[in-house]
Formats: structure tokens, sequence, C-alpha cells
């Protein structure tokens, strides 16, 4: 019989994890200072799954979030995560009540159903919505048209959206009202979709449905686009990630409030968490610099106390005395990280911070002790980092992958005939200006005192989250099958690894070649 198990000659130089991390405990590794070991496999990338729970109540079908940043993560972004099974984590540098409506976009959002929909008044001029796609690059040049109530007025085609009409008004040009396809919101019933669906089979060459409420007043709009997507997407292998009520989860983070006194706004923590949990919020983070501190404790214990059931991500720590400490708090989900983001400067200003995969290995037992998961946090750079990541951990959290992603919060920028998004660290400057201060353990309004702790940057536009999450996932799948793993459980059990010299790591990228197409 053909050996398909471990062979001894092995055992020296592919190590699991409990013998290769203490071998190396006197050097901090992260991703590309070690690489994994493949073994006899049956499993194909395409059947392996993904799904992951980070608490008792908080199942992902992919174990990916998006960061808690606001360069990264409001609710376009949290709703794109969930609909691929992952999950996003709403960042609080915007008012309380803002981050709550937030929640309540991703928690209300019904799939293929834009719910706020780019509008024009009937005395706009046709120039002046050409300016308006320029500006903030639209694909699309349909917009439906509404008066100064919400009422719906007409509907504005693609067709007439030209140079050529720019001095006419959009009432000139528009499709009235009467011959305008719309449909009652609640007439949609439980699958807007398969409704949809049926309204444009039912008439040839129809694109677009609006949805109005019993007053006539604009609620929505259908494209013939989206429901083609969505039901091919029905097929795909990861379903959305939903709550019980089929609702898409939604995370938020919260910090660790303090009064005009420096002490802890225990009720101010409490309103807002009482808050996201009323709109249906599925997991709050409390989010921080240093997750091993009074502050972040007494936050989640306060928390724990007064939402027994919700399920509490805490962090950032790189010690198993930090997630012992939060474990022991009542966290379920703990963020490991400190300094390994893109934007981080951590290391740099004050000297401290731990390798990630180092801090990963460190964690995870601790976490395993105490029946917590743990989330790797930044420095992903490519799918290989996330495979390694798993291999110690739950899931990964993700700013800079996505901070050029349609969904990231801001607008595109051209420069030299590139596009790019914004994206920044909470700890910079700007950043902690706009409220993040508090994650740094900072007041509201840092003075020129303050040693920024991010920079600020710009990312390449990269185009949708789907497209960036379907390399990731099939990075991952791929890592997967090569340690022959069906699901993440055994990649946590079967990783074997060893250390890679810098030549190696040269070795791992693309190299002496003239390169002509990236491999995404
Ligand atoms: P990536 O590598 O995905 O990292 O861009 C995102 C993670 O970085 C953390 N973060 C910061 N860390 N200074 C830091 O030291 C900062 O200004 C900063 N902003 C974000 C955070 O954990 C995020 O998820």
């Amino acid at each position: 019989m053909a050996a398909t198990r471990n062979s001894i000659l092995d055992d020296p130089f592919y190590q699991p994890a409990d013998k290769f991390f203490p071998a190396n405990s006197k050097i901090g590794l992260t991703f590309d200072d070690i690489t994994l070991a493949t073994l006899y496999s049956e499993i194909l990338p395409r059947d392996t799954q993904l799904d992951t729970a980070l608490a008792e109540k908080l199942r992902l079908h992919i174990p990916v979030i998006s960061a808690d940043m606001d360069t990264v993560t409001e609710s376009r972004m949290a709703i794109a995560m969930a609909l691929n099974g992952g999950l996003g984590l709403i960042h609080y540098n915007m008012p309380e009540r803002q981050q709550l409506s937030e929640v309540s976009r991703v928690k209300n959002h019904v799939h293929g159903l834009i719910q706020e929909p780019i509008k024009v008044s009937p005395d706009e001029l046709i120039g002046d919505v050409l300016a308006m796609i320029e500006q903030k690059k639209f694909a699309f040049g349909t917009f439906p048209v509404v008066d100064e109530n919400g009422k719906l007025v007409g509907l504005l085609s693609g067709h007439v959206v030209k140079p050529r009409y720019a001095k006419l008004k959009v009432s000139e040009a528009l499709t009235p009202r009467s011959q305008v396809h719309t449909i009652l919101q609640k007439e949609l019933g439980k699958d807007p979709i398969a409704r949809a669906d049926k309204f444009f089979t039912e008439r040839l060459g129809i694109h677009k449905l609006l949805v109005v409420d019993d007053k006539d007043k604009l609620c929505g709009l259908i494209t013939l686009s989206d429901v083609e997507r969505i039901t091919l997407e029905r097929a795909a292998q990861f379903k959305p990630a939903r709550d019980a009520n089929f609702h898409l989860v939604c995370g938020a983070a919260v910090s660790a409030t303090r009064n005009a006194f420096g002490e802890l706004d225990k009720q101010r923590i409490l309103e807002h968490v009482g808050g996201l949990v009323e709109r249906g919020v599925d997991v709050v983070a409390v989010s921080t610099a240093h997750g091993h501190t009074k502050g972040v404790g007494d936050t989640v214990k306060v928390l724990r106390d007064a939402f027994p059931k919700l399920p509490i991500i805490a962090g950032n720590v790189t010690s198993a005395a930090g997630v012992e400490f939060l474990a022991d708090c009542g966290a379920d989900a703990i963020k490991v990280g400190q300094g390994p983001g893109s934007i981080c400067t951590t290391r740099m200003v004050a000297g401290v911070g731990i390798p990630q995969m180092t801090a990963l290995y460190v964690c995870s037992r601790a976490a395993a002790k105490k029946k917590v998961t743990i989330l790797a946090d930044g420095g992903i750079t490519k799918s290989g980092d996330i495979v390694k990541a798993l291999t110690l951990s739950s899931a990964v959290i993700c700013g800079g992958i996505f901070a050029g992603c349609n969904e990231a919060p801001g607008d595109v920028v051209e420069i030299s005939g590139k596009l790019y998004k914004q994206y920044r660290g909470m700890g910079s400057l700007a950043a902690m200006r706009t409220g993040s201060a508090a994650r740094y353990g900072h007041e509201k309004n840092p003075t020129q005192k303050v040693a920024a702790e991010g920079i600020e940057a710009l990312k390449e536009a990269c185009g949708s989250v789907d497209r960036v999450l379907a390399q990731l996932i099939g990075g991952i799948q791929s890592g997967m099958g090569y340690l022959g793993a069906k699901n993440l459980e055994q990649l946590r059990e079967k990783a074997r690894y060893i250390r890679v010299s810098p030549a190696g790591m040269r070795e791992a990228a693309p190299h002496d070649v003239v390169e002509l197409k990236t491999g995404s």
C-alpha cells in the first residue's frame, strides 16, 4: 500500500505548532518568516469548507472580517462582507447615532434592492447630472426622479443623459411617472428577488423596477442585472452570513469611553451598546490598541453583565496573559495583533509589538485553555498569509486588502492616470482627531504632543469586494487542499511549519522573469 501518512524523515524539518514555535521562542516570527509543508491529500480545494464559529452565537461561512477602520468598514462594506459569508465591523469614528443607522442599514438590507438609489430632481439640468456622474465616477446613467417630498416623478433614462442634451432640464427629458414600472413595497413579499425575477421575465426589455410606498414615495430600485447576478450567486458555495431571522450579520466597534474626569463612562457605553443591540447588532468589538488594560477589561465586564448573550470581541493583545485576562472578563473572541498592520507605526513609535505568527501561536494556546477564539488582526497582504494565520486562529481581520474596494468609504482619486482610495491608520493624527484617539489611550482632541501610531496612505482602487474575496478564498482553499484539510479545524490540526531564509522568501515570489500579468 502506498504511504499516505507522515514519514519520520520529515519530522525533524516540518514541525507541528507545539514543537515549531517553542523551538523558535527566541525570535518573533511573522508570515513571511515561515512556510507550511504539504501533506498527503484527498481533498480538492473546491471541496473545502470555510465555516468558522467565533462565538457560540456567531458563525461565519468564510473566516474573513473587514477591519473597524474609518477608511474600510461602513454599511456598504459590511453588507458586501456578510453577503460573501464574512463579517464587517463598523468603525466608531462617527457620532453614535450615525453608527446605529449604519448597523440598521446592514440589518435591513434586502439583497438586490437598492434601498437608497441615487436620485435627481426635476429642476436639475442634464449637464448637472453628467457632472455628478463624472465627479462620483458612477458606472450607471439612469436615475429615478423625485420631487422635494421624495415622491416619484419619473425616470431619467441613460439614453438621454448625454452632453448634447446638457442644457435641458431633467423634467423635459424624463420618462413620465405614468410610464415608469413600479411595484408597491408591500407586494415584494418575503423573496423580493424571486418577485422581481418574475416581473422582468413578464416584461420584455424592462431593466429597472422602482419600489414605492402607498404614498408613491420612492423606497428602492431593483435592476435586472442585479437579479440575474443574485440568481447565479444562489448556487454559489459560500452562502451569506445571516442571523436566525435571515438578516445579514453585522458587527460594530465600541471604545472604552471615558468621561471628563478620565473615568470609564460605563453609563454611556451601556447606552451605546444597548442602542446597537436594539438595531440587531450580532457582535460588538471593544477595539483598542492595548487590550490588556483595566479600561478594556472593565468595559468587557460591564457589557458581559448587561448583555449576557451578546458575542463580544475584545483586543488587541499579543500575549497569553492578555488573552486570559480578556477571556476572564467575558470576551468570546480576542483580537491578536499589535503593530503588524500595513498603516501601523506602533512598533516604530512605541517600540512595542510582536511579529504576528509568534503572537498568534502564544495567544492561541491561551485561547484554547480558556475556550475562546482568536482573530488574527493586521498584516495580511496575500491569501497565503491568511492560510498561515488560520492555522492558529479562527478568522482574520483585514484592513488594507479591502481599503481600495468600491465598497470602502471615500472617493476614488486619480493620480497620474491611476485610481486610488485613501487608507489611514486609526492611530494617525487625522483619524484620532475624528474620534479614534481613545483607541490609543489619548484624549478626544489630541494635541501636537501626541505621537501618532499610524500613517495616512493610499491604496490602488481594486474593484469590488466580491472580486477581492474570490481571490482570497481561492487561495485559502488551495492552501487547505495542499494540507489535506477539508475544514478549518483540520487545517489547525495538520499544519506543519518550517522557517524560511531571505533567499527562500525571494524564491517564493516570481523571480528572474519579466512579469507580464500578475496572478490576480
Ligand atoms: P492591515 O494590515 O490589514 O491592518 O492594513 C489593519 C489593522 O491594523 C490595526 N490598525 C492600526 N495599528 N496604528 C496601529 O498600530 C494604527 O493607526 C492602526 N489603524 C489600524 C487594526 O488592528 C486593523 O484591524
